[in-house]
């Protein structure tokens, strides 16, 4: 009987939603998931260092590639659902999901998710940032700023025995109060032994709701915020880009987190 067992089936019992056992990761896996998270860590850092305006999406596709194969791992979107490329690059009024593409140039004034997500060893990690192309607009750059608070927000509500949706409270009210709305029908997903695990991660759910955190969970707090309406439209041509219905500006951060015994700690960011 695993650990948790009779904690989890009186949960269960009282009508908690609470995590199948195979979402409890082992020691030995966390030790080789954190090593995959390090490598997508250090993936980002590269991007960090090299992006600017003037630079085509194609070319941090070609950095996101390079420098993860060079260390010993695969880009965990290149092939993915026939997803053509190795990162998602998502500008301005992308949600998520842009496709890398050496026509498309990052110009100043422009903020940008870029998204990586790493295979090490068969294990998964996943984080994305947002990068401020020079000089931004304030209406731009307050954007980015509410989306870092959100997702510290919702980090420093997440523990072990809590709910989902504490997080999601902590995020959609952070977002709502100043005036932006949370993407709801997109969100974050459980990681490690694949790309995309149990549980789906609202953030627009109440506090209290969805699955009971459990040491050995991990999973992504990563909202998309937009400065106008929730409401999105999928690119017909390409099957993936996600833009804002409305045209506004999205910003989204992403966070991979494990929950430990005594709280929650951020394995890649
Ligand atoms: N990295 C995204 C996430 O956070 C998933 C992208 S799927 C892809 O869930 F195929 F577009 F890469
Ligand atoms: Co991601």
């Amino acid at each position: 009987m695993g650990k948790y067992e009779l904690r989890l089936l009186a949960l269960a019992a009282r009508g908690h939603i609470v995590p199948d056992r195979s979402l409890l990761k082992t020691p030995e896996q966390i030790r080789a998931i954190k090593k995959s998270a390090a490598l997508n860590t250090a993936v980002l850092d590269h991007v960090a260092s090299h992006i600017r305006p003037g630079m085509c999406t194609e070319e941090i596709d070609r950095l996101v590639y390079d420098f993860t194969t060079r260390h010993g791992g695969i880009p965990a979107p290149l092939n993915y659902d026939g997803f053509p490329k190795s990162v998602c690059t998502s500008i301005n009024d992308v949600i998520c999901h842009g496709i890398p593409n050496e026509n498309e140039i990052l110009m100043e004034g422009d903020i940008v998710n870029v998204d990586v997500s790493t295979i090490l060893n068969g294990y998964f990690s996943d984080a994305s940032r947002m990068f401020l192309m020079g000089d931004v607009s304030p209406r731009a750059a307050r954007l980015v700023r509410v989306t870092q608070e959100c997702v510290d927000r919702g980090l420093s509500v997440a523990k072990p025995w809590g709910h989902l949706g504490d997080i999601a409270h902590a995020i959609n009210t952070h977002a709502k109060r100043n005036g932006y709305s949370v993407v709801e029908d997109i969100g974050g997903h459980g990681i490690g032994l694949e790309f995309h695990e149990e549980p789906f991660v609202s953030y627009v759910t109440p506090k209290g709701s969805e699955m009971v955190l459990v040491p050995g969970m991990m999973f992504t707090i990563e909202p998309m915020v937009n400065e106008g309406g929730p409401d999105f439209f999928v690119d017909e041509d390409d099957g993936w880009t996600v833009y804002t219905e409305d045209g506004g500006l999205s910003a989204q951060i992403e966070y991979m987190v494990l929950v430990t015994e005594t709280g929650v700690e951020v394995l890649s960011r």
